[in-house]
């Protein structure tokens, strides 16, 4: 038997990743060391393997089938683009995709006013803009602290993650459409998917049983 390798966004992600698993018989002992730097992860007996990366670089590997599966956010599927199958709601990690900015800004996306779009999604952002609202826009890519824009004058909104919100109040921003919802989901390499379906579907069926949705 093959291994069958996960790869798991760094962080909160795959602590939860792996609590789920956990639930349907899936644990990896290596990985409880919390002082270790290893990337890579075995579980012998069930001829596993799990590695860690940066969630933007999850669906790379999985597209390329250096990993048969893999765990992101729905943020990052969205954005990356990448040729993977999408199998399974983990129900984890729930957020929201919007577009954000002070309040003053409302009239500026429904007139479809010229303006500048700050956001870490760019792809996200301009297939919401130009496909879902048919608004022409200048999209500024920015790596993090994406609140920032609005508030020194670098765009008029944001596209950015809202989880509790508390980010868009703490700087005077506020929800003023929304996107998409997002979530973990658990990622497949369409190659993988054939060639090992049986040890896939089994895991998928008997996850589907522990998530909740
Ligand atoms: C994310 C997101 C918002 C914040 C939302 O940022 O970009 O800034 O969390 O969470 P809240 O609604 O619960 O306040 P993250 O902390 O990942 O860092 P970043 O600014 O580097 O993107």
């Amino acid at each position: 038997m093959r291994y069958l390798t996960f790869a798991l966004t760094k962080g909160r992600l795959a602590k939860q990743t792996m609590e789920l698993l956990e639930k349907i018989g899936i644990s990896c002992e290596e990985m409880q060391d919390k002082d270790s730097r290893r990337l890579i992860f075995t579980n012998e007996e069930l001829k596993l393997r799990f590695f860690l990366a940066k969630g933007p670089d999850v669906p790379t590997y999985v597209e390329y089938g250096a990993a048969d599966i893999g765990v992101s956010g729905k943020d990052i599927i969205l954005e990356e683009g990448r040729k993977v199958h999408e199998v399974l709601d983990l129900g984890f990690g729930k957020c929201r995709m919007c577009v954000c900015g002070r309040s003053e800004a409302a009239p500026l996306l429904s007139h479809h006013e010229l303006i500048r779009v700050a956001t870490k999604y760019p792809n996200i952002a301009k297939d919401y803009f130009y496909n879902t609202k048919h608004q022409t826009v200048e999209i500024i890519k920015l790596n993090g602290s994406i609140e920032l824009a609005p508030i020194v004058g670098l765009s008029e909104v944001i596209v950015d993650i809202v989880e509790t919100g508390s980010t868009l109040k703490e700087n005077g921003l506020e929800v003023l459409e929304d996107v998409c919802p997002l979530s973990a989901r658990m990622i497949v390499n369409p190659v993988s998917l054939r060639m090992e379906n049986d040890r896939i579907r089994e895991i998928l069926t008997r996850l589907r049983a522990h998530v909740i949705v």
